[in-house]
């Protein structure tokens, strides 16, 4: 079992690059099956989610290839089976973008249902409510969601929640069904965004992605062609925090800054210095902090995604914070590990209430999902002494190249075969 083991209390300096967004990459990679021709997928990041997902991809009958460490050629014209097995399903939450995909171009398939993280009861209501307005048949047998997609016409769909897995799902499965399809309450995240722009690099008409109203025509046919992933806004994020965290300096490469407004709205609050630049965003917290409330919410809000660390951050930061987590039923698990290391954290529900600036000393701790794990390591690298982080194959799911990134910023943190 591999951990990290990081030596606290380095601020962070220098520049860090941040790699292709996961959440659109295990999108877009599932599209693909739609197109009958080659894709060419570039700034791919290389983790271990775009390897289940390819690897699911390669099964169905995909003949996929790595051309270079973040570039991925993948040829869907020959599948041979609508079936994803539950051994490799269960592994990630995005195998649902399969299901959208499979009807797009099989009007049939069969998924297990999805794995992923555990933040609580994890519904895929919104899901089943969107393939049925688009005249699908759907239920769940053994274990597996199936769908009967043989009438797959356009439909109108209401949200009852912001959900971007349905949004993505849907609007996938509406690319090829004939007529005008309407997402209402549609999730408006980034990489909702840059699915949409993929399908449409490819021949699919899909307007208004990015708001919370998008109309989708359907098309016969895609054609194959070369797309670029987005950068990681979470990763972005992640790094940020982390600067601000050590009280570092830190300049951020290859990221939308526009993506990052709700991090940077509330680090001016919190008084660390936000530099935009076209493609880059400097983090530098030189003055002493304010203690902040937070909240999370669907985008424009502030990310989920980034709770955890937002949490790590708020331990080093003088008086009493509030986090409130709007998007998931439960996703506080880590504030224990965070305990350990000395952090004054009390959990209600769905709020954090955080007494900071007690010093965080290092522990052996675990990270218990992917953001929890990033938390862990902002907790790590501003505490006294060694901290143990392990279940580190979470991390790698979602992060890429992590200990060279923060290694090349100062951060002693070695990963070591326990
Ligand atoms: C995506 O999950 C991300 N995952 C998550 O990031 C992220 O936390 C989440 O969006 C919210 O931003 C991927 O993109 C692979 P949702 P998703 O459907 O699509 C409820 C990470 O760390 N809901 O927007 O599964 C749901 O329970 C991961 O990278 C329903 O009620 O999230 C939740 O409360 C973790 N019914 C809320 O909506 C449904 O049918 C938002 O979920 C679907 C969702």
């Amino acid at each position: 079992m591999e951990k990290f083991v990081i030596t606290g209390g380095t601020p962070l300096k220098g520049v860090v690059n941040i790699s292709g967004a996961k959440n659109a990459a295990i999108a877009i990679i599932p599209a693909t099956l739609l197109v009958e021709d080659e894709c060419i997928l570039e700034n791919i990041p290389d983790i271990k989610d775009v390897n289940i997902i390819l690897d699911m991809l390669s099964c169905l009958g995909a003949v996929v290839e790595r051309i270079d460490k973040n570039t991925v050629k993948i040829n869907a014209t020959n599948l041979h089976t609508y079936i994803v097995e539950k051994d490799l399903a269960s592994k990630m939450r995005a195998s649902y973008y399969l299901l959208g995909a499979l009807c797009g171009r099989f009007k049939k398939a069969s998924v297990a249902l999805p794995g992923g993280c555990n933040f609580g009861i994890r519904p895929i209501d919104q899901h089943i409510k969107g393939f049925e307005a688009l005249n699908c048949k759907i239920g769940i047998k053994s274990g597996s969601v199936e769908v009967d997609a043989s009438l797959l016409s356009a439909g109108h769909i209401y949200f009852d929640k912001v959900s971007v897995g349905a949004t993505i799902n849907i609007m996938i499965a509406a690319a090829k069904a004939p007529g005008v399809t309407v997402l209402e309450n549609a999730a408006r995240e980034p990489h909702v965004v840059d699915v949409a722009n993929f399908l449409n690099s490819m021949g699919a008409n899909i307007k208004g992605a990015g708001t919370d109203t998008i109309k989708i025509t359907g098309v016969e046919k895609l054609h194959g062609g070369t797309y670029g992933v987005i950068p990681d806004q979470i990763e972005a994020g992640t790094y940020m925090f982390a600067a601000a965290a050590t009280r570092g300096d830190v300049t951020i490469k290859n990221v939308i800054p526009k993506h990052l407004d709700a991090i940077t709205s509330k680090f001016v609050e919190m008084g660390v210095e936000v530099i935009e630049g076209d493609d880059e965003v400097r983090v530098i917290a030189t003055k002493e902090l304010k203690k902040i409330n937070v909240k999370t919410l669907p985008y424009p809000g502030f990310p989920t995604d980034l709770q955890p660390p937002m949490v790590a951050l708020l331990t080093t930061v003088s008086g009493t914070s509030i986090v409130t987590e709007s998007v998931w039923d439960s996703r506080y698990q880590y504030v224990s590990e965070l305990g350990k290391m000395g952090a004054q954290i009390t959990v209600d529900g769905r709020v954090a209430v955080i007494e900071g600036g007690t010093p965080l000393l290092g522990a052996e701790v675990v990270a218990t999902d992917l953001r929890a794990g990033a938390g862990m390591i902002i907790a790590g690298l501003c505490a006294s002494g060694e901290t143990h982080i392990s279940e580190i194959k979470y991390i790698d799911r979602g992060y890429e190249d992590v200990e060279e990134k923060f290694g090349a910023l100062g951060a002693d943190i070695k990963r070591i075969d326990d």
